[in-house]
C-alpha cells in the first residue's frame, strides 16, 4: 500500500507500509559492520576447542609472519577490565566473567584472542595458524550432570521471585480426584539472526566511537565504558538497524569490549564480526530446561493445585540467568493452591540469556502440554478445560487485569481453525496416508515497559524530526513511531522523520522484553504533545495567525496545518506559522520517567498487565515415518491497541514461525564429553524454511485497555511464540497417541516406543 493517508487523524492502527522499506530492499540502510570507517582492520577471533582447563601456551608466531597481519590479542597482552555484575543499570553484561583476562578456559568456544589484519581474510587464515597448548579438566556439560550442584537464583526475569505460593498445593494434589504429574524439557536453542554481532571501534585520543550491533545502545555504552574504567560520556554508540536479535543483542558481551581493546592495541579502528559458528558459544542461548509440571482437578475440570518447578543452566562461574518458565503459571489460570519454583544448574557453558519470550516460550510448553494432558484425562474439550479455570483477575499479585481478552482469542481462534469439526479422540482422523491431528494452546506474554525518553522538533520545513536512542530490530518501530508522531502532530507520515540508534539521541530503554511500542511510543506520544502545545501557543499569541487568541481547545491540526476547530477553512500550514516567527523550530522532549508515571513491574502498578492469544495447530504425521508437517496454523491474539496491524501480524507470525521451529526443529547438540557445540552452522542447526511454515491465520482480536499506559498499547514482538510449541505438541498427540514431552519432537520420538 502506498503511504497516501491524507487522514492524519486515524493513522495509529493503519496498515502503513514500512517506511524503511525501500533503504533496506536497495541496501541503503546501514547496519553496524557496513559502516565505513577510514582506515578500519579486520579483527577474527580464535576459541577454545576445551571446555574446561587452563591455557598452557600460545603460539602466535607463524600467525605474525602472515602478510597483512597487525597484532595479536590473547590473555598474555590483554589490559585489565573490570567486572559488571549482572544487576548492573543501565544496560546489563551477558556474562560477568570476561574471557582474555587470564588462562583459564571455563566454555568450548570461548574467546582465546583476536588476530587484527589489515583484510577480514588474512586475519581468518592467521587466526588458524596460532598455536594453543591446554592442560585441560573434566567438564560439567549436561544439565543432568549438574542437578546435584543447583542453586537458587535472587531473581528470575525481569527481577520476579524465584518461587511463588498460594494456599496448599501438596495438599490438594495429594487429595486429587484427577492428576497429571509429568516432566517436560526443552533444549538449548541459539538465536541465529541473519546479522551476526558485530562491533567496529574506533578510538580518538581518549573518546571511543563503536559502531554495534545491539538492542540497547545505552546499556552498551555504560557497560563497555564500565568494563575498560572511563566514563561512559567518552564512548558513543550507533547502531540504527539491526539485522535482528530476538534477545542475543540485548545484553552485552565480550566482542563489544574485546574490539575497543584490539582498536587501542593496533592504534586503527578494528572491526570484530562473529562468524556464525562463533555465535553459538560467544553471546548467550536459550539455556536447556527441564520442566516438573503437576496439575490437580476435581471430576467437572475446576483446577485444585498447580505445582511448577524448572531447572535451567546457567555458566558454571553461576552468573544469575534463571528462564522464567513458571512465570506464566502463577497466573494464567484460576487456581487457590498453587506453588513454582526455579533453579540453576553451572555447567560449562557461557551465561545463557535471554531469547525470544524467555521463559514464556518454554514454560508455555510444559504448562499448555500439561493441561491438555488433564483435558484428556477428564475427557472434556480443551478450550472448555481452560474456560472452566479462566482467571478473572490475576492471583498471584492479588490484582485486576488492565484488560483480558482471552475468551474472544479462544472463541475466535476456535471459529477460523475449525476447532468443533475434530473428532477429540487421538488417530481418528486421517487424510490420505497421513494421521492428522489438531492441537491448542494459551499463549500470554506481560506487558513491559521501561523508562524511555524522546525529542520531537517541528521545522519551518513543514518536516518534523523525531528522536530518541531506541532501535528497529525488524520490529517496525520506525514506522510505528512515525505514525505515533504523525497523527499526534497532525502532518504527513511522508513529512516525519524518526532517528532511532544512536547515543546522542535521548535515551530509550533496551529493545527487548515487547517493551518497545508501550515505552518508545508513549514517550513519541509525550514529546510530540509538548510541541503541540507549545505550536498552539505560538499560534494563539501571533496576530497573523488565523486561530490567534483562540484557546487550545478551539485548536486543531491535521494534514500539516493548523486549525480552527469549529471551522477548518481557517487555518494555515504548520510550516507558514512557524517560518512568520522566526523559523526557529518548535520542540517537545518528553522526560525519561513521566511524572506520576511508573514502568510495569515497579512500585504499586495497580494493573496486572498482559497480552493473550489461543493458538491452534494441524499437523499431519506420516504413520511409519514420524514424519511431522504442519500443515495449518491459527493465531489469535489481544494485545490492546495496535499501532499498525501490518508490522504487527508480521510479529505474531514470526513468533509462531518460532514456535514451530521450536517444537520441530531447533536444538543446540553439544558433544556431552567435550562440550563443543556439534551443530554450529545453519546447515546443521535446524531453522523451519518455507516448505515447514503453512500459510498462519493470525489476527487481533478487539481489546481496549485505558489502564495500559497513555497510548493503550501491549507488546507484540514476543506474544507469538509463546504456546505455540504447545499447540503443534498437543496436534502431535492428537496425530499419533504419542505425548512427546521433550523438544524438538523428532522422528525417533515417534518411532520409538514409549
Ligand atoms: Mo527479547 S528475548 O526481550 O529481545
Amino acid at each position: 500500500m502506498p503511504n497516501t493517508a491524507q487522514d492524519t487523524e486515524h493513522l495509529i492502527g493503519k496498515p502503513l507500509d514500512r517506511v524503511d522499506g525501500r533503504d533496506k530492499v536497495t541496501g541503503h540502510a546501514r547496519y553496524a559492520a557496513d559502516f565505513p570507517v577510514k582506515g578500519v582492520a579486520h579483527a577474527y577471533a580464535f576459541i577454545s576447542t576445551i571446555a574446561s582447563g587452563r591455557v598452557t601456551s600460545i603460539d602466535a608466531a607463524e600467525a605474525m609472519r602472515q602478510p597483512g597481519v597487525l597484532s595479536v590479542l590473547t590473555h598474555e597482552n590483554a589490559r585489565k577490565l573490570y567486572r559488571v555484575s549482572m544487576e548492573h543499570q543501565p544496560g546489563r553484561p551477558g556474562q560477568t566473567w570476561l574471557p582474555l583476562q587470564g588462562d583459564e578456559v571455563r566454555y568450548a568456544g570461548q574467546y582465546l584472542g583476536v588476530v587484527i589484519a589489515e583484510t577480514l581474510a588474512q586475519a581468518q587464515h592467521a587466526a588458524g595458524l596460532v598455536k594453543i597448548k591446554y592442560d585441560p579438566q573434566t567438564p560439567v556439560i549436561r544439565l543432568e550432570d549438574a542437578l546435584e550442584n543447583t542453586f537458587e537464583p535472587k531473581k528470575m526475569g525481569r527481577g520476579d521471585p524465584p518461587k511463588s505460593k498460594r494456599g496448599d498445593p501438596d495438599a490438594a494434589l495429594a487429595r486429587a480426584q484427577v492428576k497429571v504429574d509429568q516432566t517436560y524439557t526443552t533444549p538449548i536453542e541459539n538465536h541465529n539472526p541473519m546479522e551476526m554481532s558485530a562491533t567496529i571501534a574506533a578510538w580518538e585520543d581518549d573518546r571511543l566511537t563503536l559502531y554495534d550491533a545491539t538492542q540497547w545502545i545505552y546499556g552498551v555504552r555504560a557497560v563497555v565504558s564500565t568494563w575498560l574504567g572511563i566514563p561512559s560520556e567518552k564512548v558513543r554508540v550507533i547502531d540504527p538497524f539491526v539485522g535482528g536479535a530476538f534477545g542475543c543483542k540485548g545484553s552485552i558481551w565480550p566482542h563489544e569490549v574485546i574490539a575497543a581493546l584490539a582498536a587501542k592495541l593496533v592504534g586503527r579502528p578494528v572491526k570484530l564480526m562473529l562468524s556464525r559458528q562463533q555465535m553459538f558459544t560467544c553471546v548467550g542461548y536459550r539455556p536447556k530446561t527441564i520442566q516438573h509440571v503437576a496439575l490437580a482437578a476435581d471430576r467437572d475440570g475446576t483446577l485444585t493445585a498447580m505445582a511448577h518447578d524448572c531447572t535451567s543452566q546457567t555458566s558454571i562461574w553461576r552468573d544469575e540467568f534463571a528462564e522464567p518458565a513458571t512465570k506464566q503459571t502463577r497466573m494464567l489460570y484460576r487456581c487457590p493452591n498453587v506453588r513454582t519454583a526455579q533453579r540453576l544448574g553451572p555447567v560449562n557453558a557461557n551465561t545463557p540469556t535471554q531469547m525470544r519470550a524467555p521463559g514464556h516460550a518454554t514454560g508455555t510448553f510444559a504448562l499448555e502440554v500439561a493441561m491438555d494432558e488433564l483435558a484428556y484425562a477428564l475427557d472434556v474439550n480443551p478450550i472448555e478445560l481452560r474456560l472452566r479455570n479462566y482467571a478473572e483477575r490475576d492471583e498471584d499479585e492479588n490484582k485486576p487485569f488492565s484488560s483480558k481478552a482471552l475468551r474472544a482469542c479462544y472463541a475466535q481462534g476456535a471459529e477460523r481453525f475449525g476447532w468443533s469439526k475434530r473428532n477429540p479422540k487421538p488417530m481418528s482422523m486421517r487424510d490420505g496416508g497421513w494421521l492428522l491431528g489438531c492441537g491448542m494452546a494459551t499463549a500470554t506474554y506481560p506487558t513491559n515497559r521501561q523508562e524511555s525518553a524522546a525529542a520531537v522538533q517541528v521545522r519551518a520545513d513543514g518536516r518534523a524530526i523525531v528522536r530518541t536512542a531506541s532501535h528497529d530490530l525488524g520490529t517496525g518501530t520506525y514506522t510505528t513511531m512515525t505514525q505515533i508522531a504523525a497523527q499526534t502532530l497532525g502532518f504527513p507520515p511522508g513529512q516525519v522523520k524518526v532517528e532511532l540508534g544512536d547515543s546522542t539521541l535521548p535515551e530509550a530503554a533496551v529493545a527487548g522484553g515487547s517493551q518497545t511500542s508501550a515505552s518508545v511510543g508513549s514517550a513519541v506520544q509525550a514529546a510530540c504533545e509538548k510541541a503541540l502545545s507549545a505550536l498552539k501557543e505560538r499560534a494563539n499569541a501571533d496576530p497573523k495567525s488565523p486561530v490567534f487568541e483562540r484557546t487550545s481547545k478551539a485548536i486543531a491540526v491535521g494534514n500539516g496545518r493548523i486549525f480552527l476547530k469549529d471551522d477548518p477553512a481557517k487555518g494555515e500550514p504548520i510550516a507558514t506559522l512557524i517560518q512568520r516567527n522566526g523559523g526557529r523550530p518548535i520542540e517537545g522532549k518528553s522526560d525519561l520517567v513521566p511524572p506520576g508515571e511508573r514502568p510495569t513491574g515497579e512500585g504499586d502498578d495497580p494493573y496486572s498487565k498482559h497480552a493473550w492469544g489461543a493458538q491452534f495447530a494441524e499437523v499431519r504425521v506420516h504413520p511409519r515415518l514420524g514424519e511431522v508437517r504442519v500443515s495449518r496454523f491459527v493465531g489469535a491474539f489481544a494485545a490492546a491497541r495496535i499501532l499498525n496491524v501490518k508490522t504487527a501480524r508480521s510479529q505474531v507470525m514470526g513468533g509462531i514461525v518460532w514456535g514451530i521451529g521450536m517444537a520441530l526443529h531447533e536444538e543446540t547438540v553439544y558433544d556431552p564429553n567435550r562440550g563443543k557445540v556439534v551443530n554450529d552452522n545453519l546447515a546443521d542447526y535446524l531453522v523451519p524454511v518455507n516448505a515447514d511454515v503453512p500459510t498462519i491465520d493470525c489476527f487481533f482480536v478487539e481489546e481496549p485497555d485505558e489502564h495500559v499506559n497513555p497510548l493503550g498499547v501491549k507488546g507484540v514482538g514476543e506474544l507469538g511464540v509463546t504456546g505455540a510449541a504447545a499447540a503443534v505438541a498437543n496436534a502431535v498427540y492428537h496425530a499419533t497417541g504419542q505425548r512427546i514431552r521433550d523438544l524438538p519432537i523428532t522422528l525417533d520420538k515417534l518411532l520409538l516406543p514409549r
